[in-house]
């Protein structure tokens, strides 16, 4: 059912949270737009500027990975900078209470970590863009390290030690999707009872299948995003408004 309007839907997300012993949230790029952040599907969104590069490209191409480091640089200037926004921030006043024991999220941009919301509760099935690693043995290396190399190489993606590869820690298209995040986010939506989806177009699989997961073992499934999504039928309750506006009441002090 659609909120009928702003303040119905805050009261009964209200409700809803208070009777849940286990909210699980999922976000999106949505949350993220206002810390300035653009998201993959809107108009002006990043897909609709770059075309993704393929996991296999990227392995296949030299240029693709320069191309793949020099967009990620691009990115550092615009928002390198981004802080929690309003979303982000009452999540993380819902986990300082208690009402949250993992939250999922397809961002890779570190701000839910940066909310305050421990690492280790934080279930990232895209990885995470702030750091990199090689493909092959796993180093973990910093942007400033990849980004000194990139410059003085004139633009080359560097590769690791041992030879292999080195990517941002993020899931490519065609790439694996990260194994012990995917059983992590299904204990999460089989065991939550309130499963809030929040700034996702839910058109991208597997990720997409876990509020429908949470739905069929009997959570209450809401939907907040401004633009209709591809499970709102499925939803107990759709906030079609502004996450921020939305969220923003839940935020503690
Ligand atoms: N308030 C409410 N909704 C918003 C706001 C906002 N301030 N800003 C954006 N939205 C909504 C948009 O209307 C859109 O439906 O958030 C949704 C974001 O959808 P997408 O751009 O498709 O992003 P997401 O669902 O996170 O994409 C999933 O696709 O390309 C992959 O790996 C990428 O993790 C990403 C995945
Ligand atoms: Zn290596």
């Amino acid at each position: 059912m659609i909120a009928p309007d702003l303040d119905c839907g805050i009261a009964a997300l209200r409700n809803l949270i208070a009777d849940a012993r286990k909210v699980v949230p999922f976000t999106g790029a949505g949350i993220s737009t206002e810390c300035g952040i653009p998201d993959f599907r809107s108009p002006g969104g990043l897909w609709t500027r770059n075309r993704p590069i393929p996991f296999d490209e990227f392995l296949a191409r030299q240029e693709m990975r320069d191309e793949s480091w020099r967009r990620r640089f691009a990115m550092e200037e615009n928002f390198g900078g981004a802080k929690p926004g309003r979303g982000h921030t009452a999540l993380a006043s819902l986990y300082r209470a208690g009402k949250i024991l993992a939250l999922i999220t397809q961002n890779i941009d570190n701000l839910h970590q940066a909310s305050g919301i421990a690492a280790q509760h934080i279930i990232e099935l895209h990885g995470n863009t702030t750091y990199a690693v090689c493909l092959d043995c796993r180093e973990r290396y910093e942007l400033p390290w990849v980004k000194e190399q990139f410059a003085a190489s004139g633009g080359r993606a560097p590769d690791c030690r041992c030879g292999g590869y080195i990517k941002t820690a993020t899931v490519s298209f065609g790439q694996a999707m990260p194994a012990e995040a995917m059983q992590r986010a299904e204990a999460a939506a089989k065991t939550c009872d309130l499963f809030l989806a929040v700034g996702s177009s839910l058109v991208v699989w597997p990720a997409a299948g876990f509020p429908l997961m949470a739905k069929q073992h009997g959570a209450s499934l809401v939907i907040v995003n401004r633009e209709p999504t591809g499970l709102d039928a499925y939803a107990d309750m759709v906030l079609r408004h502004d996450i921020g506006d939305v969220l923003e009441p839940f935020i503690e002090a």
